[in-house]
């Protein structure tokens, strides 16, 4: 069927036609490692709390020359021709604006945010980026002050859904011990266009190590072998694809019957390829097994990518025990056998000390989805899963992370009925579905060697879906 709405908002007079009907419009997102066009502009607000100077370490780690706010305030109001109090505005569009609001603590210092926001806001320029640092309430302990750390979350997720032209806004909450050196991997990912389609997400930076920064930013996994789960297409491809472009050695994994596919990319990629149905119980021996019988008997896995999975759609009064028990077994059940094989330090080819194990959930798993009980189990096991072992590991510097997509565009995607597809697609800040790329470079930046402060999180790949927002 035609695709309605993609020809509304294609050609420049179905654009206008469908604007008049209120179709969003979708924006061409910036991607790669691009930094926005204009200025990143810093602000630090005092608050009775402390600023770690996290954010600006971080940022002059990276090498961006920050510019000062602009800040709406009874001083730098002007009065306009018709006696109304003008606010101040920035002289030209900036790229990015940055706000430490960790040291925020009474409910009247969030006015700051308001009067760096209002202006900054205004003056944004295409795929911009807003990113708001706070400190986790969990770890604050008056109550006023975690109130107010909390308030974050409702500016950012608001100010996500103000945006146009393909802006985002995120928040990164950090602890007292996140260093600048902890924070420098997060914040050059949300400043690029690497994080182009993950908007309205709070998460969490509280260790205070990175782990082991690259000497090459341009190529982090240089030396590092990385398995990724259902790569012969989708988003597997794609994650294999940007990890290969940041110089990891690839071991692709796929089921038997896809295993042409699996060879092409791993040729194309220079890694190599094992055919394997992770649901096998062996799975985990076979993929160690795998990397020693190709690298060395000394080598060790720097990452597990855990990208396989299935659907089996039906409404559960509908669904039987093979429905529901397959969608498991695939998408929960394996990664779970396969991490207990991996994280066994005296299994050879197993995960190496400092690692990194990303899953793939889905925003079906944080807000369920009609029809998807089955996978919405499964992909909320896998949240669970995370939260749970990242504390069990994090003494050997292993971190557990995951990511939830919202609508990616893909053989997955191309399934689903017409009216729910262009739902799922259009139905989010940024008015259209993500690409395999966006959710492969949030995977790369947190199994990225300098990701090591980064643990226990699920961040979303949605484009701040409203499905369970
Ligand atoms: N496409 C989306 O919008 C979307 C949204 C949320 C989450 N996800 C998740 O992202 C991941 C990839 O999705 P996709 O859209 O690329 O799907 P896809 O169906 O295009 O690809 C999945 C791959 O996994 C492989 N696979 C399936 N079972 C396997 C098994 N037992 N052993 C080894 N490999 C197996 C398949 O052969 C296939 O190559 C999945 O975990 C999916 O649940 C996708």
């Amino acid at each position: 069927m035609t695709k309605v709405l993609d020809v509304l908002t294609g050609n420049p007079v179905a654009k206008a036609v469908g604007k008049q009907l209120g179709v969003p419009q979708a924006t061409e997102l910036r991607r790669g490692r691009e930094l926005p066009a204009g200025d990143v502009v810093l602000a630090v607000l005092d608050g009775s709390g402390a600023s770690s100077g996290a954010t600006s370490e971080a940022l002059a780690a990276l090498g961006v020359t920050t510019a000062d706010a602009v800040r709406d305030e009874p001083a730098t109001r002007t009065t306009g021709a018709d006696g109304r109090a003008v606010p101040p505005a920035y002289e030209a569009k900036i790229g990015a604006v940055v706000v430490d609001a960790t040291a925020l603590a009474t409910v009247g210092e969030l006015e700051g945010v308001r009067a760096v926001l209002r202006p900054a806001l205004r003056a944004l320029g295409p795929s911009a980026r807003v990113v708001l640092v706070g400190t986790a309430p969990e770890l604050v302990e008056a109550p006023e002050a975690a109130a107010v750390q909390q308030a974050l979350e409702g500016i950012t997720r608001s100010v996500g859904k103000e945006l146009r032209t393909g802006g985002t806004a995120n928040l990164v909450l950090v602890s007292t011990a996140t260093t600048g050196a902890a924070l420098t991997s997060t914040l050059s990912f949300l400043l690029e266009g690497r994080s182009a389609y993950v908007s309205g997400q709070p998460w969490r930076v509280l260790g205070g190590a990175p782990g082991e920064v690259p000497s090459d930013p341009a190529a982090p996994f240089a030396g590092r072998i990385v398995v990724v789960t259902g790569a012969a297409r989708g988003i597997g491809a794609g994650i294999a694809e940007v990890l290969a472009r940041d110089g990891a050695q690839l071991v692709v994994v796929d089921i038997p019957a896809a295993g042409e596919a699996l060879t092409r990319v791993a040729n194309r990629l220079g890694g190599t390829a094992l055919q394997l149905d992770i649901t096998a119980p062996d799975a985990g021996h076979r993929i160690a097994a795998h990397v020693a019988a190709r690298h060395g008997r000394d080598a060790r896995l720097h990452a597990i990518v855990h990208n396989a999975g299935i659907t089996r759609d039906k409404l559960l009064v509908n669904t039987d025990e093979d429905r529901w028990g397959s969608v498991l077994e695939v998408n929960l059940a394996a990664e779970i056998r396969i991490n207990e094989v991996l994280l066994d330090a005296t299994v050879a080819g197993g995960l190496a000390e400092g690692g990194r194990i990303v899953g793939v959930a889905s925003t079906s798993g944080v807000a369920g989805n009609r029809g998807q009980s089955n996978y919405a189990a499964s992909k909320a096991g896998v949240i669970g899963l995370v939260r749970a072992e990242a504390p069990l590991v994090a003494d050997r510097g292993i971190t557990v992370n995951a990511v939830a997509p919202g609508f990616i565009e893909t053989e997955m995607t191309d399934r689903i009925p017409f009216a729910t597809r262009e739902f799922g697609r259009r139905f989010n800040s940024l008015s259209q579905g993500g690409k395999p790329v966006d959710v492969a470079e949030t995977i790369a930046y947190l199994a990225a060697p300098g990701s090591g402060a980064v643990t226990g999180q699920v961040i979303r790949v949605c484009g701040q879906s409203q499905i369970g927002a």
